[in-house]
């Protein structure tokens, strides 16, 4: 979603920012925008579509000695230049961005109109400059402190004024923002991404806080003025994550980083000697564990499709009656706590509205709260009572891909961990944790199919809407092969338990409406083969994703791409790497933009 990256520093600001928006593009936008400080005043460029465009009108040669960036995706207003961040007061001194949605704004421009303050453009954030405008006497900090007083809504928020060269002022409430320390500069932004080149130190601000930041250091307070004292922190990614390397897009790089991906998450977790599982961010002792009597897992899109697959596993090996929810389902729910149950909140981002706001509900209501995210210092990981970093690796592409295999690792440890405190012998423990072990080797032979999917994606790139159908843990999986191939090829698929089709979805079925079967050798083999040829008898063009060697599958199927064979519960992590590489295939035949699909973002910060 929208983008914020700020600089005051000794060098040149506009490229810094420039670079920084860039490096927020796979966040999803549809504008962008930056302001810079200059002797003369400061300089406002903005433009509808991507980076390129803007840099097209952006002077070559650097200039500028603080200024602001922003990518916008459209919330209050069409996708205009007018729109566009950073906005501006009347005077053109002052100048701001904003991430979220202002819920007052219309009733604060009222007000400002009435006092002949002239607005440019219909979004909700042009307010804030009026309104910084109207209060500004002198000292901006101060401005911005009586401005967010005015503010009903979530935002994070970054403001310059031509009179305070140097000088950039910050405010969160709800929508993340991060300071960048460097030597004689610093950064402001919404995530890491956007100053990784520069720094590696930074600061998290809380809701209900104000930073003010020169090239020299900062100041944190509250809305309050009360001061706060913050440590600085080290990033841990590295630069090159950032950047593509030899592939041509970020998603296809990110699934082949997976056999990589889940050994960074399992590293130093599965406990041989004791054949389980070791998560030491649980805050939990051995009996809180005992006493858990259901765990729910509380996610969106391709996180709640892990927690889904979870859920399964829990129950299966663990005992613990299981269930996955939507986030933004569960929170107007008004949801039962349930003594001893235990929540996990899964997220990629850490930031995802729905997740965050269903976090904070339950947490109202008392109960006990555990986050799995992948971005350290994220606002979800930071309000759980506890948790588990995936360690992925920061995840550029908007089509979630190796953070799904990361957070089906840590679920599935804390399965085992679960699982070998009640009944699962040593012997079984010992064996999952093996098999654990070997998914780098399993992931690598699924990928090693890349190039016939590539052209099962030639063969198939006539059709305009898919079925995807698995049954049991593999279910959820075919939920997360069809979300894929919808975001990033705009193919309509959905995903279904391979015996529903009979109740309804059988019906679509037609020579252009093909299906794909997720057929592992597991004891619900039969049946789905029973519903292949089902489809086979409504002229329904079949596709399977079944294990090596098996003839059956592969007389019935119009096309087949095998995966090794593994034990029933580990067949979630091989399964979905044929349907990842399907979907990016699909996308690259129909000329789509992989990477940055259309009207999506990366981290949905907005309900
Ligand atoms: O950052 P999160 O894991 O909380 O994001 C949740 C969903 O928005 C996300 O998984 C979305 O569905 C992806 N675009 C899927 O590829």
């Amino acid at each position: 979603m929208c983008g914020i990256v700020g600089y005051c520093g000794n060098k040149p600001a506009s490229g810094i920012l420039l670079e920084g928006l860039r490096r927020l593009e796979y966040r999803g936008y549809d504008s962008a925008g930056i302001c810079v400080g200059t002797d003369t005043g400061l300089k406002v460029i903005k433009k509808t579509g991507k980076i390129r465009d803007l840099k097209a009108i952006v002077p070559e040669e650097s200039f500028g000695h603080n200024g602001i960036g922003h990518t916008r995706w459209a919330t209050h207003g069409g996708v205009t230049d007018e729109n566009a961040h950073p906005h501006t007061d009347c005077s053109g001194k002052i100048s701001v961005v904003h991430n979220g949605i202002i819920e007052n704004y219309n009733q604060l421009k009222d007000k400002l109109l009435a006092k002949g303050h002239v607005f440019k453009s219909e979004t909700d954030t042009e307010v804030i400059a009026h309104l910084v405008e109207d209060i500004y006497t002198g000292n901006l900090t101060q401005a911005v402190r009586e401005t967010v007083k005015h503010l009903k809504g979530t935002y994070g928020i970054v403001v310059m004024h031509y009179d305070n060269p140097n000088l950039l002022v910050g405010a969160r409430n709800g929508s993340p923002l991060i300071l960048g320390v460097s030597d004689n500069e610093m950064f402001v932004a919404s995530d890491v991404n956007a100053m990784i080149s520069y720094t590696k130190q930074v600061v998290y601000l809380e809701d209900g806080e104000i930073i003010s930041i020169t090239p020299d250091g900062f100041e944190i307070s509250d809305f309050h003025e009360k001061n706060i004292s913050r440590p600085i922190n080290e990033v841990d990614w590295e630069f090159e994550s950032f950047e593509k390397g030899n592939f041509e897009h970020f998603m296809l790089k990110e699934i082949f980083e997976q056999k990589e991906s889940v050994m960074r998450g399992m590293a130093g977790r599965l406990n041989i000697n004791l054949a389980t599982g070791h998560l030491g961010g649980l805050n939990m002792t051995n009996s809180e564990l005992l006493n858990i009597e259901r765990v729910i897992i509380v996610a969106a899109g391709t996180s709640f499709h892990a927690g889904l697959v979870a859920s399964y596993l829990l129950e299966s090996l663990a005992r613990i009656p299981a269930s996955a929810e939507l986030a933004s389902e569960l929170r107007y729910r008004n949801p039962i706590i349930q003594k001893n149950a235990l929540y996990f909140v899964v997220s990629q981002s850490g930031e995802t509205a729905d997740t965050l706001f269903a976090l904070r509900e339950l947490k109202r209501k008392g109960a006990k709260v555990l986050g799995i995210c992948n971005v350290v210092g994220s606002t979800i990981a930071r309000e759980t009572d506890g948790g588990v970093y995936i360690h992925s690796g920061p995840e550029i592409a908007v089509a979630s891909t190796k953070a799904f295999t990361s957070q089906l690792v840590a679920l599935y440890i804390f399965t085992l961990l679960m699982a070998r405190m009640k009944d699962m012998s040593f012997e079984a423990g010992s064996e999952f944790a093996k098999q654990m072990f070997s998914l780098p080797d399993i992931m690598d032979k699924a990928l090693s199919k890349a190039d016939e999917i590539k052209k099962l994606a030639k063969k198939y790139n006539f059709a305009r809407s898919f079925l995807f159908l698995g049954r049991g843990i593999n279910y959820p999986v075919a939920m997360e092969g069809a979300l894929k191939l919808k975001e990033i090829s705009y193919i309509h698929a959905e995903g279904f338990s391979a015996a529903e089709i009979k109740h309804g979805p059988i019906a679509l079925i037609n020579e252009v409406t093909p299906s794909l079967f997720l057929v592992p050798d597991d004891r619900l083999r039969e049946k789905v083969i029973s519903n292949m040829k089902e489809v086979k008898a409504r002229k329904g063009k079949v596709i399977a994703i079944a294990v090596e060697g098996d003839k059956e599958v592969a007389q019935i199927a119009d096309d087949i791409i095998t995966v090794p064979h593994v034990s029933e519960f580990i067949y979630p992590f091989v399964m979905i790497i044929p349907l990842q590489l399907f979907a990016y295939y699909m996308a690259i035949e129909l000329g789509r933009d992989v990477d940055q699909p259309r009207n999506l973002a990366k981290s949905v910060t907005v309900e």
